[in-house]
């Protein structure tokens, strides 16, 4: 079974393969949401981008990104520019599937001075 590391809960945890990184986020206790989004999030569809996560390793045992999760991590109304130059490591936690080891930052910071936004 894969074992998940949330880096800011400072947690790791087994879970089954395919399993959904939201849904084993909250129920090993794992905060993925800040401030207002813990409650006005979309629940899992995809739509909010609230529960996006930075992966820090192990980006190859997730499931592919879909062309909406796509376009949610690079074109997002409110959230396209968190992680600028990043963009290839976010991942909607909600839209994941775990297959092999990972380490997940959950809540990332703001990246106002990624390698790209002043280029
Ligand atoms: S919970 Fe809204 S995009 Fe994942």
């Amino acid at each position: 079974m894969p074992n998940v590391k949330f880096i800011n809960e400072k947690r790791t945890v087994e879970v089954p393969e395919g399993a959904n990184l939201r849904k084993e986020a909250m129920k090993n206790g794992a905060e993925l949401y800040s401030g207002p989004d813990r409650y006005l999030n979309c629940r899992g569809f995809g739509l909010c981008g609230c529960c996006r996560v930075h992966v820090k390793s192990g980006k190859e045992n997730l499931n592919r990104m879909g062309v909406w999760e796509w376009l949610m991590t690079r074109f997002h109304p409110i959230r396209w520019w968190v992680r600028i130059g990043e963009e290839d490591k976010m991942r909607l936690a909600c839209q994941t599937k775990i297959y092999g080891d990972c380490e997940i930052e959950e809540r990332p910071d703001m990246n106002l001075h990624g390698e790209k936004f002043w280029n």
